[in-house]
């Protein structure tokens, strides 16, 4: 149901659509996850991840648990960036301490089963358009729910590595030796990408993230290829059916292409990993897009003065124009949940001054 215009938008959207706000609105990549007693205890009642993000009680008590504790301005989905390639029949495992496993994809014989399975995708993951709805039934009041996805670069980094990787090469040698196969690839992951968060928004999910965690791995006409073309694409898909729904772009280690990408792909808001200087997203890109980001996550394991002076710093050059407070890549498991909530109680104690 749209609510009537007179209804003032959730904060946090209203801060995506670029509105300079006197406290920041924050939320944490990660927020629900293994740094929490509470989603431990969750966990081991699921027979395996895969399973846990396709059970939506379990999936929706997750998404809240972080709330109840700290009481973010946003809530995100909780699921994982591979249930696309798991939508479309691609076997896939997580493995104590290995991280995900996947039958790795390499001929065109792959792709043409992955594309015969496309027609079936929304149905295979229909339990997370589930949990989007039971989510948005139960947040509080000016709390908004983030859908996502992967972007298809890092997608298909997991897809034919069939694995993390530090250095993703494989992946980069096929984009670079077949072109064409890996296009065929990237056409139908933007396919899909698209469908999968438009069928969240319809389900309630009121912004949505696409989490390009490998983008900087890519050399710079590559990056133009394989990171700001599909984004672009998915971008026009998704407006095209819900111009209101803000979105994010999160290309991490975009470096020199965080301006192009952000002009260029038309996202509301980029979000900006630990490397980019605060005071030089200011200038350059908090003109043309709202910015998200960007703290060290492992300050968040160190807390005390070292972490209260970083996120003071990002506040002051940030806070001044369209800003979400957030790390510069996910929670990590050993952060001692009190820290977040020294964090969270500093970002509420700041105000812009208008100068
Ligand atoms: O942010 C949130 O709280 C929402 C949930 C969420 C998860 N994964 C849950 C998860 C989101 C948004 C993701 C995104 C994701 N998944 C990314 C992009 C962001 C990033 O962190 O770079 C990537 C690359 C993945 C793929 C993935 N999922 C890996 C590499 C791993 C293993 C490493 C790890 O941290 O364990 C996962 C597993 C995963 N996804 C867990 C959680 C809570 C841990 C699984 C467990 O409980 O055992």
């Amino acid at each position: 149901m749209t609510p009537p215009a007179a209804v003032q938008a959730k904060s946090l959207i209203r801060a995506l659509h670029g509105e300079v706000q006197a406290r920041p609105n924050f939320w944490f990549m990660r927020q629900a996850g293994r740094y929490l007693p509470e989603y431990r205890a969750l966990r081991s009642k699921a027979p395996d991840f895969v399973r846990l993000c396709l059970t939506p009680e379990l999936a929706t008590e997750i998404t809240l648990q972080p709330l109840q504790r700290f009481a973010m301005d946003a809530a995100i989905l909780f699921s994982d960036i591979l249930m696309v390639p798991y939508g479309l029949g691609v076997k896939l495992e997580f493995r104590e301490g290995e991280g995900p496993v996947l039958e790795p994809i390499s001929t065109i014989a792959d792709i043409e089963r992955l594309q015969a399975a496309a027609d079936r995708f929304l149905s295979m993951v229909a339990p997370v358009f589930e949990t989007v709805r039971q989510v948005s039934l139960q947040l509080p009041l000016d709390t908004a729910l983030i859908g996502f996805a992967g972007a298809p670069w890092t997608v298909a980094c997991y897809m034919i590595e069939g694995r993390g990787s530090r250095d993703f090469a494989k992946v980069r040698k096929l984009a670079f030796a077949e072109p064409a196969l890996f296009q065929q690839l990237m056409d139908l992951l933007v396919d899909v990408t698209s469908r999968y968060l438009n069928a969240q928004i319809e389900a309630g999910a009121e912004a949505v993230q696409l989490f390009d965690t490998w983008a900087g791995v890519l050399p710079d006409v590559e990056f133009d290829k394989w990171a700001i073309a599909p984004m672009r694409e998915i971008v026009e898909r998704v407006r095209s059916r819900h111009p209101a729904v803000p979105i994010i772009a999160f290309p991490r280690g975009a470096g020199l292409h965080y301006v192009r990408y952000a002009s260029e792909t038309g996202v509301e808001c980029v979000g900006l990993d630990s490397s980019v200087p605060p005071d030089w997203a200011a200038r350059f890109l908090q003109p043309i897009a709202a910015v998200q980001g960007n703290l060290d996550p492992l300050l968040l394991v160190v807390g005390g003065a070292a972490m209260e002076k970083a996120a003071h710093r990002i506040l002051e050059a940030l806070g001044h124009g369209p800003f979400v407070f957030n790390l510069g890549h996910g929670i990590v498991p050993e952060t001692p949940p009190e820290n977040v909530a020294r964090l969270s109680a500093l970002i509420r104690a700041w105000h812009h001054r208008h100068t």
